[in-house]
Formats: C-alpha cells, structure tokens, sequence
C-alpha cells in the first residue's frame, strides 16, 4: 500500500478579528499519498489557501483558531502540536510552497528549473548538482 504522506481531518479553521469571525475552512478532511497529487478546487474564497497555509502553519497564530476536533498529521508528525523548530526543519525541506501570482513570487529574469534548484540546494547543502536538477 502507498504511505499517506499527509492525512487532513476535520480541518475547521477561524479567524478570531477583533470586529468579527471569520470562519475560513468547516470540516475538511483529505489525504494525499506518496507521489500522488492532489488538487483542491473552488471558488475565490472558499478556503483553498487557508488550508494549504494550514499545512506548513503559516496561517497568522494571533488570530487563527483551528477547531478543537482538527489534526494535520504529515508523515506521523501533528502538525497542529509541533514546535517552532520541528516546523522550521519541515518548511522548504519537505513541504514547501510556491506563492500565488508567478511575477513576485518567482523571479522572471530566472529560469524556474534554476530557482527550484536554487531552493533545493539552500536547504539541502549535501545536494549535488545533478540531484537537484533531477529533483526540480
Ligand atoms: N489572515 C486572514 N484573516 C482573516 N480572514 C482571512 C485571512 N485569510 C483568509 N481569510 C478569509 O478566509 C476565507 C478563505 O480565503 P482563501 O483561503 O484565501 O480562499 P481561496 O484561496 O479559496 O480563494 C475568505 O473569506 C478570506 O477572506
Ligand atoms: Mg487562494
């Protein structure tokens, strides 16, 4: 059987704002298996970015409440309970993210294969030249 990678349950998440609530994400749950891909589709609004910042708990923690049922597991670690530096080592080593709108997040006057090579080797100080190409 393919390992699930990361396991989404009941995911609720809400934004406590001084002048209102927002709730962002009711209730979802997926899982995404080893190579798999997944996409999660919807309209502007409905939550997609809430939920993937979710994964690397880069949603603002001053105001971000997740619902008392939610559990973020990748690979056996509790994404929701982990540490500062269990994170830290998690972000851009296995999980990373590539922001929305390409012109600020990417740089255009690069090629992207030499600016994904460029993030895998800046965590991955051992990555030889030929795996980081092979990986991008
Ligand atoms: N930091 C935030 N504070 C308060 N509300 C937010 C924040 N980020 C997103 N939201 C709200 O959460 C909802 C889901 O947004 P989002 O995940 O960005 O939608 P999508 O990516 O599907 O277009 C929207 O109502 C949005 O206004
Ligand atoms: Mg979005």
């Amino acid at each position: 059987m393919t390992k699930q990678l990361l396991v989404v349950e009941n995911l609720d998440i809400n934004f406590e704002l001084h002048e209102k609530n927002v709730h962002a994400v009711r209730n979802v749950s997926f899982k995404v298996a080893e190579g798999e891909t997944l996409a999660l589709v919807g309209e502007s609004g409905s939550g997609k970015s809430v939920t993937s910042m979710s994964v690397m708990r880069l949603l603002p923690e001053k105001f971000a409440r997740y619902g008392k049922d939610s559990r973020i597991t990748f690979d056996g670690i509790s994404i929701l309970d982990a540490d500062e530096k269990t994170l830290r080592d998690l972000r851009g080593n296995r999980i990373s993210v590539i922001f929305q709108e390409p012109m600020t997040s990417l740089n255009p006057f690069m090629r992207i294969g030499a600016q994904l090579i460029e993030a895998a080797r800046v965590h991955n100080k051992k990555l030889g030249k030929k795996e980081a190409v092979q990986k991008a």
